[in-house]
């Protein structure tokens, strides 16, 4: 069975070898030694100041909008995860939807402005498969009307803008370490946080709120990273430069043979890419399903992400409707992408689409 994705599992002996550690010491969570180590790693490798390891992407996306306070409304995309918009939700953040480009799938600034009112405290862009948003116009719009940018970035694990960490934009950024994602930890997460003064606040919030034996200060929760996943994470930071251009390979192929059939998503042009996703776009939904069921009957399962678009969920009102998000949505595919995919096997896939688009 060939899934859009597979898990990377790393060397196993490297991976006993850390529990080994943890079995010596004893410390199995609580901001452990390995956590921090991947905190100190993962700031250097991506290039950013602060991050702080949590226990997944949704989470952390929650403990953003505490530490920034968000409140009211947030203007968000409709073309993303579920997380994205229920997170907003269950902080009883109201998500406003501003349509996406329907070239580059992310939040198109142009629809941002007209939506914001005295209400509105956040702006929530995703970098969606790995594409940066325009950052510089969010970041414009943002100072113009004194709004909050918490990027989800859930997808955008090492990706530059103009030779600089994407991660750096807005005022915190979120990652997701589940284990589909190119960098994984099984499950994790992690906040970028720009400002050094929240940074201490954002430590508080992940666990239960605690400043020290006698303090309480914030609201909290539990969302600590423990040290198994910090090991994972530890392994797959020594072979990410190797998976990335195994998949760089895999997705160069896809695109050398695929580009007179579909619609590929346009990349932002002062960004870099990092191979985590192959979505393609069809003339139609008909066709995408017609593909899908030929795919399937051979055992090989690409996913529609992200459908439905999430301007369609029941539990949000008033009601909205973002066309182009719903449009792409019904007409997009991402295909199988990960390190081991095989050249035979990946041939096959670009054979059956071909035969099925003719
Ligand atoms: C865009 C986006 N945001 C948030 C999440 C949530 O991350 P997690 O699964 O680690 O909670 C995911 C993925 O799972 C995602 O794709």
């Amino acid at each position: 069975m060939i899934n859009v994705t597979k898990t990377y599992l790393p060397n196993k002996e490297k991976y006993v070898k850390y529990i080994d550690e943890i079995y010596e010491n004893g410390w199995l969570t609580n901001n452990g030694p390995l956590v921090q180590k991947l905190e100190k790693k993962l700031a250097e490798y991506l290039g950013v100041k602060n991050i702080i390891l949590v226990s997944n992407g949704t989470v952390a996306l929650e403990i953003a909008y505490r530490t920034l306070d968000i409140k009211g409304f947030a203007i968000t995309t409709p073309f993303s995860f579920v997380a994205t918009t229920s997170s907003l939700v269950t902080n009883n953040i109201l998500p406003i939807f501003a349509d996406i480009d329907p070239s580059s799938f992310n939040i198109d600034p142009k629809n941002i402005e007209k939506l914001i009112t005295p209400n509105t405290s956040a702006i929530v862009p995703v970098h969606v498969f790995g594409n940066a948003c325009e950052v510089e116009k969010i970041e414009r719009i943002a100072n113009k009307h004194n709004l909050k940018v918490i990027y989800d970035a859930a997808h955008a694990f090492d990706v530059k803008y103009k030779n600089q960490s994407v991660l750096n934009y807005g005022n915190i950024s979120t990652l997701s370490f589940h284990s589909t994602k190119l960098f994984h930890s099984i499950e994790g997460g992690a906040l970028i946080i720009n400002d050094d003064k929240l940074v201490e606040k954002a430590r508080y919030l992940i666990n239960f709120g605690i400043k020290n034996a006698e303090e309480i200060p914030h609201l909290g929760t539990n969302a600590k990273m423990n040290e198994f996943e910090a090991a994972m994470g530890l392994c797959l930071l020594d072979d990410i430069e190797e998976i990335k251009e195994k998949r760089k390979d895999i997705l160069e192929n896809y695109r050398k043979e695929l580009k007179e059939l579909v619609q590929f998503q346009k990349q932002n042009g002062n960004a870099t890419e990092n191979y985590s996703y192959f979505p393609v776009v069809f003339k139609s939904e008909d066709q995408l399903l017609k593909v899908q069921k030929a795919l399937n009957e051979k055992q090989i399962f690409p996913r529609r992400y992200f459908y439905p678009s999430l301007d369609t969920l029941e539990y949000i009102e008033p009601k909205q409707e973002c066309k182009i998000s719903r449009d792409i949505s019904k007409r997009i595919l991402c295909l199988p992408i990960y390190a081991e995919l095989e050249k035979d096997i990946q041939n096959k896939i670009i054979d059956i689409i071909k035969s099925n688009l003719k």
